[in-house]
């Protein structure tokens, strides 16, 4: 007589080696796009109060940044530009000498491996500080394109090896594909806020950059937190109109919707840390409350392992050192 040996189901335990090697994700320095902002003058660190760790630099010291971030192994920065002077059109946007530009020429110069990809949006440039043109009192999508592209544009002109527009305006990406392909620029490509939705989690980054909407707030062209097929719309889309890459953001609160995305488009998919997932973890952290480092890997292995294959994120550098000691 055979006696049923009970089959109990079981967690699999074994060596901290065995472990490691069952990890589905492992993260890496060549994951991350670290975002900097930049401003015109010489030597010039200026920390961020709602950021903190980050700071707002000159065009030398963000060269510097970025020689420190490349030993680190952090291949890609995100340009944001605080520009001297705004006006209805965010025309300093556009400046061949503006502070976008004149990094981009500075940090090439130091880091020419370094891949700069430049945010191109009017808010950091318009005195209003939407990311469109207002025409009675609403942003007009349609006027808004022109001045996109040519921001895009002088973006290339200055050395960028991939733009990113974040405005959501309709039909940006092929107005700025446009642009590009016929002023010799086809080979640049897009990597497209596609998927960017009305957040909260965005307020320190207003302040940083200074581009806090003064009237009203930009639920008419980012989107509503609570619709998940739109997101399917918006990738499908943009795609459609020449993305080569797309992005989600905010990323934390938005794990779904990455897994969403990276099933559903065969296009490489970036999300993006945002400036308040950054700065409630510091602040958790510097209360004490939370281990920084263990919920900083941690909250970046849960986007990845979401289906990310990029993040933005301001712990990029930190997050290198981190990777660096542990293996
Ligand atoms: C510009 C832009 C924003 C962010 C990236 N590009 C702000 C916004 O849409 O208001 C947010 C980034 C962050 O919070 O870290 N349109």
């Amino acid at each position: 007589m055979t006696t049923a040996i009970p089959i109990r189901p079981r967690r699999l335990r074994g060596s901290p080696a065995l472990r490691k090697m069952l990890r589905e994700v492992t993260l890496s320095p060549a994951d991350f796009i670290y975002p900097i902002f930049v401003t015109s003058g010489r030597g010039l660190r200026r920390p961020i109060p709602a950021l903190a760790g980050q700071c707002r630099l000159s065009p030398d010291e963000a060269a510097a940044l970025a020689a420190e971030v490349w030993r680190l192994g952090v291949g890609a920065l995100l340009l944001f530009g605080i520009p001297d002077y705004k006006d209805a059109v965010g025309s300093s946007g556009a400046d061949p000498e503006g502070p976008v530009q004149e990094a981009i020429r500075a940090i090439k110069k130091a880091v020419p491996e370094m891949l700069l990809i430049t945010d191109v949006c009017l808010c950091e440039y318009t005195d209003h500080g939407h990311c469109g043109l207002i025409r009675e009192g609403l942003v007009d999508n349609d006027a808004t394109l022109p001045h996109l592209a040519a921001q895009a544009l002088s973006h290339a002109r200055a050395g960028a090896d991939m733009v990113a527009p974040s405005d959501m305006m309709d039909g940006r990406v092929a107005a700025i594909r446009a642009v590009l392909d016929s002023e010799g620029y086809s080979r640049l490509p897009i990597m497209a806020y596609s998927v960017k939705y009305a957040s909260a989690f965005y307020g320190p980054f207003r302040e940083a950059a200074g581009s806090a909407p003064r009237f009203g707030d930009r639920q008419s062209y980012q989107m509503d937190p609570a619709r998940r097929l739109e997101a399917r719309l918006e990738a499908d889309l943009d795609i459609a109109e020449g993305a080569d890459l797309v992005m989600v953001k905010p990323a934390g609160p938005y794990l779904d919707i990455i897994r969403e995305i990276r099933d559903r488009c065969a296009r490489p998919l970036a999300a993006y840390q945002v400036s308040g997932e950054y700065a409630m973890l510091m602040a958790a952290a510097g209360a004490g409350l939370l281990d920084e480092k263990a919920a900083a890997l941690e909250s970046l292995t849960a986007i990845k392992r979401a289906g990310a294959d990029l993040i933005l994120t301001y712990l990029a550098p930190q997050a290198a050192r981190w990777l660096r000691e542990a293996s």
